[in-house]
């Protein structure tokens, strides 16, 4: 990769005042589903895709859809540009709803509306230039116009080195910036992104998404996000709605969902997030303690609904005896801290309602896993 400067990722939730400044309309809601179904006539008869989704995405927001395999996501996001057509319900955007636009407002109503995906979808008979040229000369834009906008949009994602190549002359993440640029051609207000970091590398993902989190800052654009890498939505995304058989389960910010799971779907999706106990600390523990120099295992899990970072002085010491560190650590996601600690504790006569009492005063969950010698 060569033009693509990585950029640096900042915390989703960062100067979200500055950020309602400067985009006051941050706060309106941008797209809303009211009722929303969606049937398709499977070969084995209607499946249902979608069922009574209520869900408002605000102006601004970087807005995570997650869930498992056929759960409805893409089916979701692609009834906001009306590449599906719902069965029952309505979507509005910016209060409008677009079940009635005849064909001419769709075709306005597309071009306001972006869409990036995870093949990237671009002409491989073309150059970078031209796959980012074509939709403005489809929608009639004087030449002027077409280089001034290609242009600007090339050097945004960095391509400005690669405007003659091929799309096989060029690597996953920069397929994806084409696919960006061209998905920014008519300076549309919202961006949809099914799964268009799912086929890079991480370092890659991480350059994209920091990518997409500057046009999101810098433009103002609501980004519409589907994504099987919990990760990408802990970096990028302000909320996050968590869909099951085409219900919505859970949703909220990210931090609250990603700190303390309710549904179990959102547990199992978040799960490769959380660290595990290391198995031979698995297959080392007891469920009742042995003899005095059995150490208690704690969890503790930091859901960030406390905003400072767990204090370890005041948690030890309530704790008493001796305190080793197994495993863990905490993050920041949006300003609060989150992850969890596990902790061997010897050296005090307590029993385990005990250890939970005191250390429940400095993490948010405190569990007793088991007890090793
Ligand atoms: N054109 C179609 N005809 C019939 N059934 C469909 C069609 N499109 C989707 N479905 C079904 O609707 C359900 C939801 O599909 P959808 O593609 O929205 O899921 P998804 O959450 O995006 O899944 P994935 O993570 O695998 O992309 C699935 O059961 C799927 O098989
Ligand atoms: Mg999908």
């Amino acid at each position: 990769m060569t033009a693509a400067t990585p950029l640096r990722l900042e915390s989703p939730a960062l100067k979200n005042a500055q950020r309602t400044e400067l985009h006051p309309e941050l706060n309106r809601v941008h797209v809303r589903f009211v009722g929303l179904g969606k049937t398709y006539n499977g070969q084995q008869g209607p499946v249902a895709a979608l069922q009574g989704i209520d869900l408002a995405i605000q102006h601004g927001e970087v807005f995570g859809i997650i869930g498992r395999s056929g759960a409805g996501k893409s089916s979701l996001i692609r009834t906001i540009n009306r590449l599906e057509q719902p069965s029952t319900g309505r979507v509005l955007i910016d209060q409008v709803d677009i079940g009635e636009f005849d064909e001419d407002r769709l075709v306005a109503l597309r071009r306001r509306i972006g869409m990036i995906f995870q093949h990237f979808n671009l002409m491989s008979a073309k150059t970078v230039w031209q796959n980012v040229e074509l939709p403005l000369k489809v929608a009639g834009v004087s030449k002027d116009k077409r280089e001034r906008k290609v242009r600007e949009l090339l050097e945004l994602v960095g391509l400005q080195g690669k405007h003659n190549a091929y799309p096989a002359q060029l690597s996953g993440g920069q397929k994806q910036r084409v696919g960006i640029a061209r998905a920014l051609v008519h300076d549309p207000a919202i961006l949809l992104c099914d799964e268009a970091t799912s086929a890079l590398d991480p370092e890659t993902t991480q350059s994209i998404l920091g990518l997409l989190r500057e046009i999101n800052q810098r433009l103002g654009l609501t980004i519409v996000l589907i994504t099987h890498e919990m990760a990408v939505i802990r970096d990028i995304c302000d909320r996050v709605v968590v869909l099951e058989h085409g219900k919505i389960v859970e949703q909220g910010p990210v931090w609250e969902v990603f700190g303390n799971p309710q549904h179990e779907v959102s547990k199992t999706l978040l799960a490769p997030l959380q660290h595990a106990l290391p198995e031979e600390l698995q297959s080392r523990l007891r469920p009742l303690p042995l003899s005095s120099e059995t150490a208690v295992v704690l969890r503790l899990q930091f859901t960030g609904s406390a905003t400072d970072e767990p204090d370890l002085a005041a948690l030890f010491s309530a704790l008493g005896g001796r305190v080793r560190l197994l495993q863990g650590g905490v993050e920041r996601i949006q300003g609060h801290a989150l992850g969890q600690l596990l902790l061997a504790v010897t050296g005090s006569p307590f029993d385990a309602e005990d250890v939970c009492q005191r250390a429940s005063q400095w993490a948010q969950q405190v569990e007793v896993l088991g007890y090793v010698v």
